[in-house]
């Protein structure tokens, strides 16, 4: 069976996992540093977010050049010496590709501005001239993920008002114009750039971006077809990028779809496209087992229709973290290690954020502190992602805990402190220590290619299944009162079971 059909990914964000130079920034040597604690901790797949060079407007997703790496995360030695570490462990090694746009420093784009409209240069990207008396409004109505107009006027040659270009992100994240050939080469280029070096696969970014309607329609009424994203002529990208990592055998290329609808989402995996669709559809539920089988049917249904494999995420870097969403506090991290057992449970390739291992809460950081282009692009609307990006702590003290040896590029509380590695690792009941016996008694009752799952009757705010072809069943109670365990011997409980095999509120539980 290929590696990845059943493999626990762990998403490392590379600036926030371990700080080998002392900057306050996480980097590639720190996470080298760190391959005996992942291998202890039993994943498979190690997924970097992006590390290449970039000015750092949206932490590295604005890719200045893709075939390079930033000084802040180190070079292309370093990287080489990661991969070839990360393989003697048993680790795999995948990383962020983020073909939707570049950084407004990409060569291309200084190159575009410097041209002239109709040039070679801006062909690369979605250049128009504005709407209305002197081109003064935007070629369309599309807004920015981010907030605000998804367009920037530039100055023309005679420094007069110019033509706009598209951004679906930060104006640093000029869209790249995916009907233009050039743009198809150079993804090429950085595919195998990248296998030669013996990555083992690719998350593709915004993997329903790309691909825009070719007369830029305006968006209509909110609850109509957003024409920015998951237009059908993505599929033919994702063709090509398959055909490129299918001249390297075992590589994998993962995608990241916000794409909701079942057979939309299926497209993206038949077997010339994707190998894996990642949507935290997980993440959407709140903590209710009747909703949280429902996703799990509904994405069992979408990827069987094409003979796929799940994938399952409920946290990453753009998701606040399992405890804080599920309430906070002790509930919140016990609601959070249930829900990790569920999702462990599931038949599939399963995406854990670091972090999740050590049960940690989002971050309630002080607006001056706030880095994330969200926040400053919607006028101070939406907090943004740092909280879930503030950095991992290995040991109990004293502040850096392990992370760095200087002042973290944010603020790690002393709640940290307390739930790091070294603090949790010799501890039996410790969230560390569950998800290590979690994802050992998966790979012991995985390997089955078989996805379908045999729910069983459950009280009312319960669910309980079992993988078929396995011996493993999963029980979990969302309710308020204890509810009798199914028939089978207990493997793991995410929390303390009652006398008389009673399962408690927020709590899951393995049988075999
Ligand atoms: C990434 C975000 C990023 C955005 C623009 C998303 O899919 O996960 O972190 O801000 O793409 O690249």
């Amino acid at each position: 069976m290929q590696w990845w059909r059943d493999a626990v990914v762990y998403q490392i964000y590379v600036r926030s996992f371990s700080d080998a130079d002392g900057d306050g920034i996480g980097d590639l040597d720190g996470i080298r540093s760190r391959l005996g604690y992942l291998e202890l901790l039993g994943v498979d797949v190690l997924r970097l977010t992006p590390f290449y060079t970039s000015p750092m407007a949206d932490h590295g997703y604005d890719v200045a050049d893709p075939r390079d790496v930033d000084p802040v995360f180190g070079d292309l030695v370093t990287f080489d010496a990661l991969v070839a570490d990360a393989h003697k462990h048993g680790l795999r090694v995948t990383i962020d590709l983020v073909p939707n746009h570049t950084s407004s420093e990409h060569e291309w784009f200084r190159a575009a501005l410097a041209s002239t409209p109709g040039s070679p240069e801006r062909a690369r990207f979605h250049f128009r001239p504005g709407r209305g008396a002197g081109g003064m409004k935007p070629p369309n109505n599309w807004t920015s993920a981010f907030g605000g107009p998804a367009w920037t006027r530039v100055r023309d040659s005679t420094d007069g008002p110019g033509e706009w270009y598209l951004h679906l992100f930060t104006r640093e994240q000029p869209d790249l114009n995916w009907t233009n050939p050039e743009v198809w080469a150079d993804m090429e280029k950085t595919l195998r750039f990248w296998l030669d070096r013996g990555v083992d696969g690719f998350r593709i970014d915004v993997a329903d971006g790309m691909s825009k309607p070719e007369d830029l329609p305006d968006m209509v009424a909110h609850d109509g077809p957003d024409p920015r994203f998951d237009h059908d002529g993505v599929h033919d990208v994702h063709r090509m990028i398959r055909a490129v990592v299918d001249h390297y055998p075992d590589a994998m290329v993962m995608g990241e779809l916000g794409v909701r609808d079942g057979e939309r989402f299926a497209l993206y995996l038949r077997n010339d496209e994707l190998h894996l669709g990642c949507r935290a559809v997980l993440a959407d539920a709140p903590f209710a087992a009747e909703r949280i089988r429902e996703i799990v049917q509904q994405s069992l249904a979408a990827v069987s229709s094409v003979d796929a494999t799940p994938t399952w995420a409920y946290s990453g870097h753009d998701l606040s973290r399992p405890v804080t969403r599920y309430g906070g506090g002790a509930g919140g991290v016990a609601r959070a290690r249930a829900l990790a057992l569920v999702m462990c449970a599931l038949p599939g390739a399963v995406c854990l954020y670091n972090g999740d291992e050590l049960g940690l809460p989002d971050v309630d950081l002080p607006d001056e502190l706030l880095q994330d282009p969200l926040w400053s692009r919607c006028g101070r609307t939406e907090r943004g992602r740092d909280a879930y990006r503030v950095p991992l702590p290995w040991e109990g003290g004293p502040p850096g805990y392990g992370f760095t040896s200087g002042a973290p590029w944010l603020p790690m509380p002393a709640e940290y402190g307390l739930a790091s590695v070294a603090e949790q690792l010799e501890d039996t009941e410790s969230t560390l220590s569950l998800f290590r016996r979690a994802i050992e008694l998966r790979r012991a009752h995985g390997g089955v290619t078989d996805t379908t799952l045999e729910w069983f009757g459950a009280p009312e705010g319960c669910l309980a299944f079992r993988r078929s072809g396995s011996t493993l069943v999963c029980a979990l109670n969302t309710s308020d009162v204890p509810v009798p365990l199914p028939p089978g011997d207990i493997l793991l409980a995410s929390g303390p079971l009652l006398d008389g095999d009673l399962l408690p509120p927020d709590t899951a539980a393995w049988l075999a």
